[in-house]
């Protein structure tokens, strides 16, 4: 399979580059630029490499460099802003800072006649962000694109096929990105464009076949699309072979665990184990208002209960994971400071041995997942299924969780789930649901006094959950929701709307 590297030096779209990539049916990894030499970039047969931005001057002694020798190694590179000026620099050019010669946001760009812009009007708008910049190009290069402040927009060096662009192609508001990608991909590396999903889908079978023979599979089904895709996958490969364990720990939406045993026990040729233990959970739960708290909680006894389960029966043979590419990354720059504890990911204790671990969907991007999901046949609310939190609802009853307060929120957050859907306005949303904040409020009834549990709803549009803007929902759709909520859910007097963005607040409550 013909693969591109995109070499990362801490820029903020690397995965976006690799996906763009594969959006052209060529498969893309990211590397950090200190995991690999020249000599595996050769020995690995990789087509071409992309150099991605960056947030530092190459002239900083902190600043990512990479061995020079990767000019002259054959392999066609393709550097993006930072990976342009590193290029320039690396080539013996000049890359100068000046205040004035800075751009940001959307510029026009003037195209040379180039086979990077085969395609490309002379006059296009890019995405630029940036402060250093190449003044000349350097020995062996020239210009092939300029701007009204940057004389080097982009250069080439057509011998030894390396480019550089110092706007960024990967993102949508440079109008002709795709195609100079395209170009890039196709006319200078030669690449031929066979990652598709049905190939996919049809090598990951045989291989799973032949990996798993006749052994058993166990898989931990959270009724997320990961796990989900991965079950069907695997299903499609060994059939009963593959037993699901679904710890359905009663702080799931309404009706969700239902709707996941249904759709794997009816669609799928699989052994199907729910285990209901909202009790259990909520005995642990209980007293419990700390969110840290809640969580550790949360997943100490989600890992309990399905290793227990495992113990009891189907402790051999393969041990199967939903984990994708995203959740396997390295990334070129240190991590950020954490902010929640997420437990998604189940280590496996050691009194337990299986013969591997199978991760089908490890080289998957999300929305590659969910195209390998619609091909086997998954329901589409399944595999268009937003991100819930691992804990669940226990990170959206605010302070103690008890059955009864899971239940409030359950039937509030069904009420807006069911009015989103029905204005189509749910498909406009990245994330949308209700909280209990735990705060009671005084309202009337006909003409009685309450004192009941306040509703906060939250909904919010963002591109990766890194960062998230309050969703700008019509009035009339809210007010239906907060009628409703209120005349149908018992104890519910008063409906709030979170406009708080990511950040300074959070996507969850806790
Ligand atoms: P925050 O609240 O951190 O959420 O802005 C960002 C995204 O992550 C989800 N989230 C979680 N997912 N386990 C998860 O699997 C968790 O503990 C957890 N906490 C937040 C959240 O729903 C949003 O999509």
């Amino acid at each position: 399979m013909e693969k591109i590297l995109v070499l990362d030096f801490g820029g903020q779209y690397n995965q976006l580059i690799a996906r763009r990539v594969r959006e052209q049916s060529i498969y893309a990894e990211i590397k950090p630029y200190n995991k690999i030499t020249v000599d595996e970039i050769v020995a690995e047969g990789y087509k071409g490499v992309i150099f991605t931005g960056g947030p530092n001057s190459v002239y900083d002694p902190a600043s990512p460099h990479f061995d020079p020798a990767i000019l002259d190694a054959g392999v066609p590179v393709l550097g993006i802003c930072y990976g342009c000026q590193l290029m320039a620099y690396m080539a013996g050019g000049m890359v100068e800072s000046a205040e004035d010669s800075s751009e940001y946001g959307k510029i026009d760009v003037y195209a040379q006649k180039n086979v990077l812009f085969t395609d490309v009007p002379s006059k296009s708008i890019c995405w630029m962000s940036h402060r250093d910049y190449i003044p000349h190009p350097p020995k062996g290069f020239t210009t092939i694109a300029v701007t009204d402040k940057c004389p080097v927009a982009a250069m080439c060096d057509e011998s030894r096929k390396l480019y550089g662009v110092q706007f960024h192609p990967e993102v949508t508001h440079t109008e002709y990105g795709k195609h100079i990608l395209h170009n890039f991909l196709y006319d200078v590396c030669g690449c031929a464009g066979d990652w598709r999903m049905d190939n996919f889908i049809d090598d990951t079978v045989r291989e799973l076949r032949e990996k798993i023979g006749d052994k058993g599979v166990v898989l931990g089904l959270s009724g997320g699309v990961d796990s989900s895709v991965a079950a069907a996958l695997i299903s499609k490969a060994v059939g009963r072979q593959l037993t699901c364990v679904f710890v359905d720990q009663g702080l799931m939406r309404k009706n969700e665990g239902d709707f996941v045993e249904e759709t794997f026990t009816k669609l799928f040729d699989m052994n199907f184990v729910r285990i209901n233990c909202q009790d259990e959970f909520l005995t642990k739960l209980k007293g419990l208002t700390d969110p840290e708290d809640k969580r550790t909680v949360i997943g100490t006894e989600f890992y309990n209960v399905f290793w227990n389960k495992i113990r009891e029966s189907y402790g051999s043979g393969f041990f199967a994971q939903g984990t994708i590419y995203p959740d396997r990354i390295e990334s070129g720059k240190g991590d950020a400071s954490k902010i929640k504890t997420h437990h998604n990911q189940v280590g496996v204790p050691k009194d337990i041995h299986f013969e591997d671990v199978i991760e089908p969907l490890k080289d998957l991007f999300k929305d590659e997942v969910r195209a390998v999901g619609e091909k086997l046949g998954l329901p589409h609310d399944l595999v268009w299924r937003q991100p819930f939190p691992g804990p669940g609802l226990g990170v959206r009853v605010i302070g103690e969780v008890t059955a009864e307060r899971v239940r409030i929120l359950q039937e509030a957050d069904a009420i807006l789930r069911d009015e989103m859907d029905k204005c189509g306005y749910a498909k406009e949303m990245s994330q949308f649901f209700a909280v209990l904040p735990g705060v009671k409020t005084v309202g009337v009834m006909g003409d009685s006094r309450t004192y009941s549990e306040l509703v906060a709803i939250r909904a919010v549009t963002t591109d990766d959950f890194m960062t998230a803007d309050w969703a700008k929902i019509p009035y009339d759709i809210l007010g239906r929701v907060s009628n409703r909520i209120i005349n149908e859910v018992d104890k519910v007097n008063r409906v709030v709307y979170d406009i708080t963005s990511k950040p300074p607040g959070t996507v969850e409550w806790e």
